[in-house]
Parts: structure tokens; sequence; C-alpha cells
């Protein structure tokens, strides 16, 4: 097995102030939130790959489904020699995608978790020894720097990670990722699909508790880095669908009225009875939203695929 790459591109103090900027202003402005990159410590990546199997949570098997289904046309149509994946976690169905393309030379998976990419680049080598794998532990928010890989180059963003951003946020991101594509580039774009509010719902808030826990995680992360004394359970985890802005917010209610402890900002956070705390949105798409978010970034929308139920979309597009 070929060793990998792991490059940091931010700074490990760096990840350390984000935290404490995020907190400071996220705990200090009302309503209360937090922003959802922070739930994903080690702990927090395995909680994110049990949701990926509970009943309730159906995004990852339906966009399983579509890439089971498409990889060859995804494959045909992008011709990557090298596959850019951000947010890519386990990546364990961007295999499907690997398989297809005969040409693949780097696999370049993007995430703030380094244990997420430690077990997903050691889990892909084992079964493609050959593949050269470049990990970067990176805010896909951010300026990326990119290694240099040979092209075409497709840029994968899967899982509906996209509808964790609010819409200006995506409208920056979306932008960002234009400016990485060169003639000949792609991106492959996973969205969640409006749908019936139960199913939403459910798919936050399953029967056994493990969304709750991946929820509560971001206290935990906060507790441990900046010696807080969040009491985890003194919240409750709460999934509601907001027909609106067409998302899914998850939140953390306070049972109680208490005051938090954050010693390494030097500050005491307090919570009313039933004071909610965001904690992630997650945007809902129709097929007009993907295109017009798309072109409004200078993305054409070339290809729309669906699962067979019509639950989630993934769309490739190229530069205009
Ligand atoms: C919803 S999970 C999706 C994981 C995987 N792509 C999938 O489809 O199963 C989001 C992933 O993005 C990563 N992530 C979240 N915010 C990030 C950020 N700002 N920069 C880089 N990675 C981020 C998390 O660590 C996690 O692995």
């Amino acid at each position: 097995m070929s060793p990998f790459l792991l490059t940091r591109t931010l700074p490990l103090d760096a990840t350390d102030a984000a935290l404490r900027t995020d907190v400071l202003s996220g705990l200090t402005r009302s309503p209360k939130t937090l922003p959802p990159k922070w739930f994903y410590d080690a702990r927090g990546s395995e909680l994110f790959e049990e949701i990926t199997r509970v009943p309730e949570y159906y995004p990852t098997r339906a966009e399983r489904e579509i890439l089971e289904a498409r990889a060859e046309e995804i494959a045909a149509a992008s011709g990557a020699r090298t596959v850019i994946e951000l947010g890519s976690g386990s990546s364990e169905k961007t295999r499907h995608l690997l398989d297809a393309l005969p040409g693949l030379h780097s696999y370049v998976p993007v995430d703030v978790s380094e244990s997420a990419l430690t077990g997903a680049a050691e889990a892909l080598l084992a079964e493609r020894p050959e593949l050269s794998v470049h990990a970067l532990i990176a805010d896909f928010t951010g300026g990326l720097a990119l290694p240099g890989t040979p092209g075409p180059r497709l840029v994968a963003f899967l899982g509906g990670t996209i509808g964790n951003l609010l819409p200006e946020e995506r409208a920056a991101f979306l932008q960002s990722v234009r400016s990485l594509l060169t003639p000949g580039d792609t991106l492959l774009l996973g969205t969640d699909l409006v749908k019936d509010e139960e199913t939403l719902v459910a798919a936050y808030d399953d029967a056994t508790g493990v969304t709750a826990e991946f929820n509560k995680n971001v206290l935990n992360v906060v507790n441990r880095e900046l010696a807080a004394d969040f009491p985890l359970d003194a919240f409750d985890h709460v999934a509601v669908w907001d027909p609106e802005n067409r998302w899914i917010e998850m939140r953390l209610r306070a049972r109680r009225a208490l005051s938090v402890k954050i010693r390494e900002l030097d500050l005491a956070v307090l919570f009313e009875a039933g004071e909610e705390l965001r904690t992630e949105v997650s945007a809902k798409f129709r097929k007009e939203d993907v295109r017009d978010e798309l072109a409004a970034a200078g993305l054409r929308l070339a290809q729309w695929w669906t699962d067979s139920a019509g639950r989630f979309a993934l769309s490739l597009a190229t530069a205009v």
C-alpha cells in the first residue's frame, strides 16, 4: 500500500482561533448559533457515520443509489484524472465514482476532520494501492490551496453538505468552487430535495437518538477545547422544518435557566429556560434552485439525476 500525503493547510492554532471567534460571536448574539463544522471531532465524525445507517436518514442511501446507477455516466462526462472531494468524511460512497474512472490518477479528499481523512485514506489505499491520495485538512469555505494534480478535475461535494451553508455562504462558496475550475473541469453536487415535513424531521430526529447525540457533541467540543461547562443533560435536541427558508434547523433547547462558563474566553453565557441554540441548518432544494444558484456563480447545470424515489439529486455542472 502506498502512503498517502496528509497536509494541513491551516496552522493548528488557526483552528483554535476560529473556534474561539465562532463561539464568542455565536453565543453572545440573539438567537444563539454555532456553525456546524464544530460537530466533527473524531467522535462527531463517528456519530455522523452512525447517522448514515439509521433507517430515518435516507439521504446517504438515496445518494448512493444515484452514484451506483450513474457512476459510469458521470465518469464519461467528466473524464476526470483527479477527484477533489470537499467535506469527504468517510469517502465511502465516493468509491463508486473512483472505481468508474479508468484514467484516475489522484484523489484529494478535503475535510476538517483529521480522523475521518486518515480512516478514509487508509481504507481506500487498501483497495487501490496505486491511487495517489493527497488528503487536505482544510476548511472548504476558506481559499483552498490545492495540490498540483493532473486534469481534468472533478470537484465532488456530496452528502447534501451544501445545505449546511446559509444562502449567502452558499453563493460565496459556489463562486470559490467556480474559481477552482479550469476548462474541462466539472463539479458534482449532491443536494437533498424538498419533501414532506414528516420525512424530513424524522431524518434529523431518529428514534434511537444518534442525531441527538451528534447534535450535543458540539457542546463536548466546546467543553474540551475552551474549558467550558455545558451540562449536556440540560439540553434537548430539536429538529424543525422551516417551510419559508426550506431548511431543517437543528437546535439545542435549554431545559432550565442556566449559566455556562467558558473559561478560555473568560465568558459566562446565560440561557433562559426553553432558549434555543441553532447548531445547523440543512437546506432542501428544488431543481430550479440548484440551477439558479449554480448560474449565479458562473456554473451551468449540465446533468441532473435523482434516486428512484425522487428524494435526492446529483448535479453535474461546468464553468460557463
Ligand atoms: C454531512 S457530512 C458528509 C460526509 C460525506 N461527504 C458524505 O456524503 O457522507 C459533512 C462533512 O463535511 C466536513 N465539514 C463540515 N464543515 C466543513 C468545512 N467548513 N470544511 C471542511 N470540511 C467540513 C465534516 O467533517 C464531514 O465530514
